[in-house]
């Protein structure tokens, strides 16, 4: 049988990484997918780097329409990243009648509903394996995996730039910015660090995720997204003294609020008990921790980032894909994982409606009282207390720090006592509030 062609859009890092790994891997790959998988066209704006990558060993183009209006190519590779050009080229590619091979959470995160239709309309497969999670097959697993399964959440740790920042921050002792150049050094970065910092790329993920655990459809705009440019060594150090370790997680999960099903989709500096595997899931390494109803909890585990591991599920994503493409398109596995005729509109929740527990941290005057009239005030709002600390004053100061781990609540009730906490007159400044997630 003759080779699939292949078409790929952008040869940075994942770029490279693929075409490495499909040239050295190139003997074992033909004998899983059936046939050979030859990358015929590589289009990227600096065409003297990727005629040094690709050796002269196919065609090097600058203009990606070249790629996607190629009557002989049967598969298109976007890994230019972005919404921007790589949307028109992926839609563009879809319309000619190519399957896609996508890294782009991003693009498919805000787009996805879109793509995905125009490619039911088109017959055509979009893949998109590398997008969560790296090289590891977390869409798979969702996707087929645990098809027998109601999912009932996912925790993950899905953005290798922030774990890695966090780890070398801990136990190295590097300033946030020293780090975050080594993560864009590594080429774990996104092209706007800004979206793995500020936790926008784990909620691109968070969101496809959601979408494949709970068949909705994919809704970025919905999701409570904060990262970690506002966490502080303190909130890291009182963590470890509490037990838990502090870690940027997606997670979605099924809830009911006042008897009406709803989704929860959030990213955000979670505390971690640390005894729990994911807590000690360190470097820019992912994991992601989803349970279902009939198999419990199951993690899986890799390198989240980076030229090769990212190739890896590419390259999986076009071995599906040489082996599918001749497949009716009704039998083939749905793009979001169930059919597209059986999507449900459960909602999206808001941030006031979601459950969980609380670490709040404050400053005080050491004065006889302040604890009373905090608890006094948690207790109104039904929120009680797992543990506190309070730390002596330092040698010559007055004020001091209370930290303290809640039960169970809903975010509003934890909102609302903020409020009157902070008016109290002996607490000093904003009250530190993050999340904890059993994971139990
Ligand atoms: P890079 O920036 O390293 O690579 C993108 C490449 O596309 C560059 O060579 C760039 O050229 C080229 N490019 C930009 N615009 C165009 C255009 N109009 N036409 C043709 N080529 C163009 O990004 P990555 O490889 O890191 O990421 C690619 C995708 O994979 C992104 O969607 C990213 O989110 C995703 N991803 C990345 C992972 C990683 O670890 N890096 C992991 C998982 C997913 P130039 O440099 O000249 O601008
Ligand atoms: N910037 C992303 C990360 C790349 O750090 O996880 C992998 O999606």
């Amino acid at each position: 049988m003759k080779p699939i062609k292949v078409g790929l859009l952008g040869i940075g890092t994942v770029g490279a990484g693929t075409f490495e790994v499909l040239r050295r891997n190139q003997a074992e790959i033909k004998r899983r997918a059936g046939r050979g998988i030859e990358i015929v066209m590589v289009a990227d704006l600096n065409t003297a780097r990727a005629l040094q990558v690709t050796g002269g060993s196919c065609e090097v183009v600058a203009d990606g329409n070249l790629v996607v209006n190629h009557p002989d190519i049967d598969i298109v590779i976007e890994l230019i990243g972005g919404y921007g050009i790589a949307k028109d080229l992926v839609l563009k590619a879809i319309h000619n009648g190519k399957h896609v091979v996508t890294a782009n959470k991003a693009l498919l995160a805000t787009h996805g509903n879109a793509i995905f239709q125009a490619a039911q309309d088109k017959g055509v497969i979009v893949a998109f394996e590398a997008a969560v999670a790296g090289g590891i097959p977390i869409i798979k697993a969702l996707r087929e995996g645990l098809t027998a399964n109601r999912i009932e959440w996912i925790a993950g740790i899905i953005n290798g730039t922030t774990n890695f920042i966090l780890s070398e921050m801990r136990d190295k002792g590097l300033d946030f910015a020293t780090a975050l150049a080594q993560a864009q050094q590594l080429g774990y970065a996104e092209a706007d660090p800004t979206f793995d910092i500020e936790g926008i790329d784990a909620a691109h993920k968070a969101t496809i995720m959601s979408a494949i655990a709970f068949g909705i459809p994919v809704q970025f705009d919905k999701a409570h997204v904060e990262g970690i440019t506002k966490l502080q060594a303190v909130d890291i150090r009182y963590a470890e003294e509490l037990g838990y370790r502090i870690k940027l997680l997606g997670i979605t999960r099924r809830a009911v609020v006042n008897g009406v099903e709803g989704i929860e989709l959030r990213v955000h500096p979670t505390l971690i008990p640390a005894k729990r595997l994911i807590a000690n899931v360190e470097g820019a390494m992912n994991a992601v921790l989803v349970h279902g109803d009939a198999v419990g909890a199951t993690l899986y585990y890799g390198k989240g980032a980076g030229a090769e591991p990212t190739a890896s599920a590419v390259i999986a994503d076009l071995v599906d894909i040489t082996r599918l493409a001749t497949a009716d398109p009704e039998h083939r596995v749905p793009h979001l994982a169930f059919q597209p005729n059986a999507m449900t509109e459960i909602a999206i929740l808001p941030m006031s409606e979601i459950t969980t527990s609380y670490y709040l941290r404050m400053r005080v005057s050491d004065r006889p009282g302040v604890l009373a009239d905090v608890t006094r005030i948690l207790a109104d709002a039904t929120i009680s207390i797992v543990a506190m600390l309070q730390k002596e004053p330092a040698p010559g100061e007055r004020d001091t720090d209370i930290i303290m781990l809640t039960h169970q609540t809903q975010e509003k009730n934890v909102e609302a006592a903020i409020v009157k906490i902070e008016a109290l007159s002996t607490v000093i400044g904003a009250l530190t509030r993050l999340r904890v997630e059993e994971l139990s």
